[in-house]
């Protein structure tokens, strides 16, 4: 049932058009069922949908996948993640699909989130995204329209059967935007770039040599290939933002575990490996930079955070962006799902000190509790993990 507008951060949005976008993905636009203006949305972002279950709600998150300038609604793409073996059907999606109707009201909370596009940035930008992880792409194509910056939209998924919005994708390009499908499965009468799965060979022959701000999403096994393709290909890792559909996680880590350190090992120079390993992209400004450490993160203040439970400590001293990944970087395995301050997953007891968040939690903790994946340590900080 959907709450009074504004509610716990909540407001009341009413399906204004369901549009089925391939065989498994749909559209919802949703519009504020009160007067007031829709949220802020920065390309990229997404919104919070509150979906009712027998025992009372879960929170599952979309991103906004229509143009963020259009007034009046948000767009969502949702994808039907159907039970395989046994398995339950998705909760939310398959709510969204099978019990949503135009005419339904959805409790949403304000769109979010640190993947969005720079657009302060004047570099050319690579939008590279696998099935249904093209959402956030499409609608920072859509900001990007008007803007001098080439683009390269690069899809990969299975077939037209599954592709969404390859029309209104196509519709954007010119001779600034490219737009490119690789379909891996494709049928009798599609039609696309390349069959199979993105790869460097592909990348290679898609963009020239350049300086590029790439965004990535899409399954996590095509993003661990990717994001090590193109640092393979010399993107240094600042350049390289990413966004993970199901539970939060870090890259760097998973690509390691699946490709341990395949680092250029013939090049002299102290450049940082992805330079070392430079095939055809540049970055000049990477040339500079003795390695690939991300720059320190401005804590509110240094301090020492003791892990009470496990013993641990750890000094707050900038290496880490938030008390989540102290806490990982010390070897602990702290619950989490979101990353983002919206399941509360991470919330565990604050046992002394004070925390300051960077990004607000959707539903504040009671107090003698912290979310750590949104917070840092101001001072010293016991917490009980
Ligand atoms: C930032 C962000 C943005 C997102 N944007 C989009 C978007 O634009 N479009 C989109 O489609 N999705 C998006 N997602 C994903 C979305 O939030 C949901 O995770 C997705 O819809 C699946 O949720 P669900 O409730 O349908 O499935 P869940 O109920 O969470 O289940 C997930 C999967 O697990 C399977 N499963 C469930 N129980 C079991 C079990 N016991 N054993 C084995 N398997 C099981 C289900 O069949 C399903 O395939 C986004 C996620 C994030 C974090
Ligand atoms: S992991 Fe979801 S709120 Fe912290």
């Amino acid at each position: 049932m959907a709450q009074h507008p504004s509610e716990n951060g909540f407001r009341a949005f009413r399906v204004a058009k369901k549009h089925a976008e391939s065989d498994i993905i749909t559209s919802f636009y949703l519009e504020p069922t009160d007067a007031d203006p829709l949220w802020d949305v920065k390309a990229g972002q997404y919104i919070t949908l509150r979906v009712p279950v027998a025992d009372g709600h879960v929170l599952k998150t979309y991103a906004v996948s229509s143009d963020p300038s259009e007034a009046g609604h948000y767009r969502i793409t949702v994808k039907r993640e159907v039970g395989t073996g046994g398995a339950p059907d998705g909760v939310g999606s398959c709510w969204l699909h099978d019990q949503i109707a135009v005419g339904d009201t959805i409790d949403v909370a304000a769109p979010r989130g640190v993947f969005y596009l720079d657009d302060n940035s004047p570099r050319p930008v690579v939008l590279l995204s696998g099935g249904v992880g093209l959402t956030p792409m499409v609608s920072m194509l859509h900001r990007l329209k008007d803007s001098d910056r080439d683009v390269y939209f690069l899809h990969a998924c299975d077939n037209a059967r599954v592709h969404a919005l390859r029309d209104e994708v196509m519709a954007q390009a010119n001779d600034r935007i490219q737009a490119r499908f690789v379909y891996r499965m494709p049928e009798d009468g599609d039609q696309c770039d390349a069959t199979g799965v993105i790869d460097k060979a592909f990348l290679q022959s898609v963009l020239p040599i350049d300086d590029y701000d790439v965004y990535l999403c899409g399954p996590v096994p095509f993003m661990v290939a990717m994001y090590g393709v193109l640092q393979d290909l010399g993107v240094p890792k600042a350049r390289i933002a990413y966004e993970f559909f199901g539970k939060a996680a870090s890259l760097d880590q998973l690509v390691s575990k699946a490709a341990p350190a395949k680092v250029a090992s013939a090049a002299a120079s102290k450049a940082a490996p992805t330079i070392q390993a430079l095939t055809f992209l540049t970055d000049p400004d990477a040339w500079a930079s003795a390695d690939e450490k991300p720059a320190p993160v401005q804590a509110a203040s240094q301090g020492q955070v003791r892990f009470r439970k496990s013993g641990a400590f750890a000094e707050w001293d900038g290496s880490a962006n938030s008390l989540l990944e102290l806490a990982e970087n010390a070897g602990l395995e702290p619950e989490f799902s979101c990353r983002s301050g919206i399941c509360n997953a991470c919330k565990c007891t604050l046992v002394s000190g004070e925390v300051a968040y960077f990004e607000e939690p959707l539903i504040m903790p009671e107090n003698g509790k912290v979310l750590i994946c949104c917070s840092r340590p101001k001072g010293a900080v016991v917490l009980d993990i």
